[in-house]
């Protein structure tokens, strides 16, 4: 936790702004501790790599105040602020080697040359970049640019990263080792980082702390698995995760036992049963139509499932496709009209057209309200 007096890496202050009478970014605020790994994750035309334009001062706010470490940076220009950036266009100089692209900056800030050769050779054997010192970036994967781009930046020793979808122009393979690099990277310089992606999978595995961002606003600000188990709502259940979570509309029901959520699936009928906790929440809710949120690791085949759980209902429900992927087989089912998808382990996977039994663990199901879509429980 914070302490009282403890400086945090980065603290931004109900930041807006806004280009001409546009209002891009609607009054953020954000509060990282040196050290830590944010993500700021969200579609495309969010306003990520607006505030992060903020942050490295290269553009300037409408109002609000953006903190790194003790000073308040609003006026402090961008080569002051103590930051490195990473782009998704990682521009290496083609005429210069990988040590020359490396050391540019260096060279710009008059680093004595002694020190320049101690710090590339940190930096190339932290990246595994030593054999590739003396070749041209024409001469490199694009991997390999990637890794000198991260250098360059890492030769600042800085005291915070930002990087833009910095693997965003990769393959899929590449993106994936890459992901993993940056991981081991920050564990071992600590460095604070401001990371941007689209990409829910980079954000869930790279990020401490994760803030999801939708139309200027920051929707929700929090750990990785708490967002995922606890979305603030129905953008966020459904931005996070994948495939996305299955959202139902539901009438609340009053049952011998509590409360439950009536589901249909291919003309039968099933009351699920709801949490103590849900239960009290949605008492109010009874009669009424719901979004019965469910994630497809939630609805899953009997063989594997806990026997002593007391949240799980198994109900009787049509195979409409399949999809296997390997580990499990994404299970296509019809629940009260919408398509929804299960993860079943391929040892009990159906074929389209077959009846199967399915366990719905309902210990994490969410709700929301249809019509603000914000989560009632
Ligand atoms: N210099 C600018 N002038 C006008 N509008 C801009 C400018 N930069 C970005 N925008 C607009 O701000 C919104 C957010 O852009 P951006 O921050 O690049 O989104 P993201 O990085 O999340 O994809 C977009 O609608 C974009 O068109
Ligand atoms: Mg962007």
């Amino acid at each position: 936790m914070h302490k009282e007096n403890e400086v945090g890496a980065l603290k931004i202050k109900h930041v807006r702004k806004s280009y001409g009478g546009t209002d891009i970014l609607k009054g953020i605020d954000l509060e990282i501790d040196a050290g830590q790994f944010l993500i700021l994750v969200g579609p495309s035309g969010c306003g990520k790599s607006t505030l992060l334009g903020l942050i490295s001062g290269l553009e300037q706010t409408t109002s609000g105040e953006i903190w790194i470490g003790d000073r308040m940076v609003n006026n402090v220009a961008p080569k002051d602020r103590d930051i490195a950036m990473v782009f998704q266009s990682y521009a290496l100089y083609p005429n210069m080697n990988v040590k020359q692209n490396i050391a540019f900056g260096m060279e710009m800030r008059n680093v004595p040359k002694a020190e320049q050769e101690q710090i590339i050779a940190r930096v190339a054997k932290m990246l595994q970049i030593e054999h590739l010192l003396d070749r041209k970036p024409s001469q490199l994967s694009g991997g390999q640019r990637q890794r000198v781009a991260m250098g360059r930046a890492l030769a600042r020793n800085p005291g915070l990263f930002l990087f833009d979808e910095p693997l965003s122009n990769l393959d899929a393979k590449l993106r994936v080792e890459m992901r993993t690099e940056i991981k081991r990277l920050h564990e071992r310089t600590k460095t604070t980082v401001v990371y941007v992606t689209h990409d829910q999978i980079e954000a869930m595995t790279l990020g401490d702390r994760i803030a999801v961002m939708k139309d200027g606003i920051i929707q929700q600000f929090g750990g990785p698995q708490d967002i995922y188990d606890n979305p603030a709502n129905m953008f966020v259940a459904g931005f996070i995760g994948s495939p996305s979570m299955n959202f139902i509309l539901s009438t609340v029901e009053k049952t011998q036992e509590g409360v439950g959520v009536k589901v249909e699936s291919g003309n039968k009928q099933f009351v699920l049963p709801l949490r103590a906790d849900a239960a009290a929440k949605l008492s109010s809710w009874v009669g009424k139509e719901i979004v019965f949120g469910i994630r497809p690791e939630q609805i899953t085949g009997t063989v594997n499932i806990q026997q002593d759980n007391p949240h799980i209902t198994k109900a009787d429900c049509k195979v409409e496709i399949v999809e296997p992927t390997g580990p499990d087989t994404l299970t296509f089912i019809n629940l009260n009209g919408k398509e929804a998808v299960c993860r079943v382990h391929p040892s009990e996977a159906k074929r389209p057209g077959e009846r199967m039994q399915l366990a719905f663990d309902m210990s994490k199901a969410v709700f929301f309200d249809p019509s603000s879509e914000a989560r009632v429980a």
